[in-house]
């Protein structure tokens, strides 16, 4: 099972690459669905070769399945990797990535303001386990060599959560190759449209596909990429032992998310200029969150996620109650416009997450521009942001 076998190839570009059909002989340009657990065999020797190794099948969806495996193909070739593979969650991907790698004893140095499980499972899980975790701020990882001296994984976001601060990939993997530390990346905000971290000499890649990969908020997944090497180590270890594996259904819809992952993020990137242009120069706004494009090398371009810091003048809970094209909620990356104020994460119960450790203001409010029209998005903030004012 392959996408098209001439498009594959170097020299195409990321949009020719991900609309590319669907190719195995019957003509069909989409991929069937595998919705099967296991896979028979035709013989004895065929199945005791393929439990051993010496045989190259399907043997059972919670390892491989042929339409996952589509998925994993293309997000290979999109991120410049070697291999891939996908999980039910973006939070599967991180802990089967972590697990596979660390070790009691082992240290990570994390980036701040990290998305908030990916907190949760350093504090609550593995810290318990022995591996120590450090907490830097983005300046730090670039300008301090040293830092990784001793450490087994970078854990890096770029941009990284709620403050969307960008990071220089090339620098950070630089000094980590000084010290043989395994760099990882969440990427779920860039995506491969707007950067690629393999290029930069990361070395693993993975996302939350429940965001701009699947773009459709119908999907919760996750996907690694990597090489051969690395992908190995996870698929055989904590993929078939941790089994948090994407289901097929799941990866078809992601597979029809890709074909379209190009186009919508010009999209949300055009709004999200329109945003960010104007809300810069609107008296109660501090600062707009948003790494702007080369202000990082790698950098291609900008998602449709931001976050907006008000002067205490606006009403927060005013503001977003009388929006109308932007829905309350968790989440980003779908077709539909969001927003969540920074002080529903503050308030959010159960063990501390990443917003109240590294204290982010209350004045926040992130905001996800969808793929409603921009000039209608755009007056009914505004509106919105005028009627919070005291
Ligand atoms: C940056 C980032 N990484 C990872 C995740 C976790 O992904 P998932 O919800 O698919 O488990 C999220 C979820 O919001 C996220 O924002």
């Amino acid at each position: 099972m392959k996408i098209d076998k001439h498009i594959s190839g170097e020299g195409a570009s990321l949009a020719t690459l991900l609309a590319a059909a669907y190719e195995d002989g019957s003509g069909s340009i989409t991929p069937p669905i595998y919705q099967t657990s296991l896979f028979s065999f035709d013989s004895f020797q065929a199945f005791e070769e393929t439990m051993a190794g010496r045989r190259q099948q399907d043997l059972y969806t919670r390892v491989t399945n042929p339409t996952i495996h589509v998925f994993e193909d293309m997000m290979a070739k999109a991120e410049g990797g070697e291999e891939a593979v996908a999980f039910s969650s973006g939070m599967a991907a991180i802990s089967s990535t972590l697990f596979a790698f660390l070790r009691p004893g082992d240290r990570v140095a994390c980036v701040e303001n990290v998305y908030p499980d990916a907190y949760r499972l350093f504090e609550k899980i593995l810290r318990p386990f022995g591996v120590e975790v450090t907490y830097h701020a983005v300046s730090d990882f670039e300008d301090k060599p040293d830092l990784l001296k001793g450490c087994r994984i970078a854990y890096l976001e770029s941009p990284n959560s709620m403050l969307l601060q960008a990071m220089d990939l090339a620098k950070v993997a630089a000094h980590a190759r000084l010290h043989d530390v395994v760099t990882v990346i969440d990427n779920s905000w860039a995506t491969p449209v707007f950067q690629n971290p393999l290029a930069h000499g990361i070395d693993i890649v993975l996302h939350s596909a429940s965001k701009y990969i699947s773009g459709h908020s119908d999907v919760v997944a996750g996907v690694v990429v990597s090489s051969h090497d690395k992908i190995k180590a996870i698929r055989e270890l904590t993929l078939p032992l941790f089994g948090g594996k994407l289901a097929p259904f799941e990866a078809w819809l992601l597979i029809r998310g890709l074909r379209s992952l190009h186009a919508r993020m010009k999209q949300h990137e055009a709004t999200a200029n329109l945003f960010i242009e104007r809300l810069s120069a609107h008296p109660a706004v501090k600062t707009v969150c948003s790494p702007a494009p080369n202000s990082v090398p790698g950098l291609r371009g900008r998602s449709g996620l931001m976050t907006i810091d008000f002067s205490p003048s606006v009403g927060i809970e005013g503001l977003v109650d009388e929006l109308k094209y932007f829905k309350l909620g968790v989440s980003w990356g779908g077709f539909e416009s969001l927003v969540m104020p920074s002080k529903v994460g503050l308030a959010q119960k159960g063990e501390q997450n990443s917003l109240q450790r590294f204290e982010v203001p209350d004045t926040m409010v992130r905001v996800s521009v969808g793929l409603e029209d921009a000039e209608d998005l755009w007056r009914d903030f505004a509106t919105a942001l005028q009627a919070s004012l005291d």
